[in-house]
């Protein structure tokens, strides 16, 4: 994916949000976008998704401009948000969202997102309660991730999908989320600690323009 030179100005009362944003991601790639909140983090992942249009600027997956196009753009990319929508079911629903899926697969991604010992203490049978309220926060975050990651999609956009948590937890969610070869990721965030930055092979300062280089 290329983003290049992306400016944002609101439908409604044309404010310009964000103005000459450039990035890019190649396969597997880590990617961490910081900016303070209301720079419009949120409002950039929602351009790539083609949900909205920029005012200028390009949008290119796998070369093709996709630019404002929800069709061709949506099935690159799962979302991970900081608030995941759990539903009243059980563990094995909450993660496959009905999909047929094999064993093997279910399986797979349950390792991958760390969910092992929940599936073994609690089976994929257990009911997650209303909201979740069965299970903790870091747990219910891994759901999310399970689902993103049997989707297959190969770049995972993260909105600042661990702030809500604790550190030690947020630490072991990233460390769950970074090591995968398989997806890119592409996190925004306004805050995150230095053992986590450390993590991601690039760190874009989207309020700066700057690219944090690594040592
Ligand atoms: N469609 C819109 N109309 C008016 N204001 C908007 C619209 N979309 C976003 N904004 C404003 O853009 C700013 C950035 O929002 P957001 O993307 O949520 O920032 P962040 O995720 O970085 O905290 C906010 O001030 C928000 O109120
Ligand atoms: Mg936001």
């Amino acid at each position: 994916m290329e983003v290049n030179d992306l400016s944002y100005v609101t439908g409604s009362d044309h404010k310009q949000i964000f103005d000459g944003v450039s990035l890019q991601i190649k396969p597997g790639e880590k990617v961490l976008l910081m900016a303070p909140s209301g720079w419009g983090k949120t409002t950039l992942l929602r351009l790539l998704l083609g949900l909205k249009r920029p005012k200028k600027g390009k949008i290119l997956l796998n070369g093709k401009n996709v630019m404002g196009n929800w069709d061709a753009a949506h099935n690159y990319y799962s979302y991970v948000n900081q608030k995941p929508f759990m539903f009243d079911d059980t563990l094995r629903f909450n993660i496959t969202l009905g999909r047929q899926v094999s064993d093997e697969q279910l399986k797979q991604v349950i390792h991958e997102a760390g969910l092992d010992e929940l599936v073994k203490e609690q089976g994929l049978d257990k009911q997650v309660g209303e909201n979740g309220s069965e299970l903790s926060g870091g747990q219910i975050q891994r759901v999310e991730i399970a689902r993103a990651l049997l989707s297959g999609r190969p770049i995972l956009l993260a909105d600042e999908a661990t702030s809500a948590l604790d550190p030690k937890l947020s630490l072991d969610i990233h460390e769950t989320l970074l090591k995968n070869p398989k997806v890119a990721v592409l996190e925004v965030a306004h805050k995150i600690s230095p053992e986590e930055k450390a993590m991601f092979d690039v760190i874009i300062h989207l309020d700066k323009h700057t690219v944090e280089t690594k040592m």
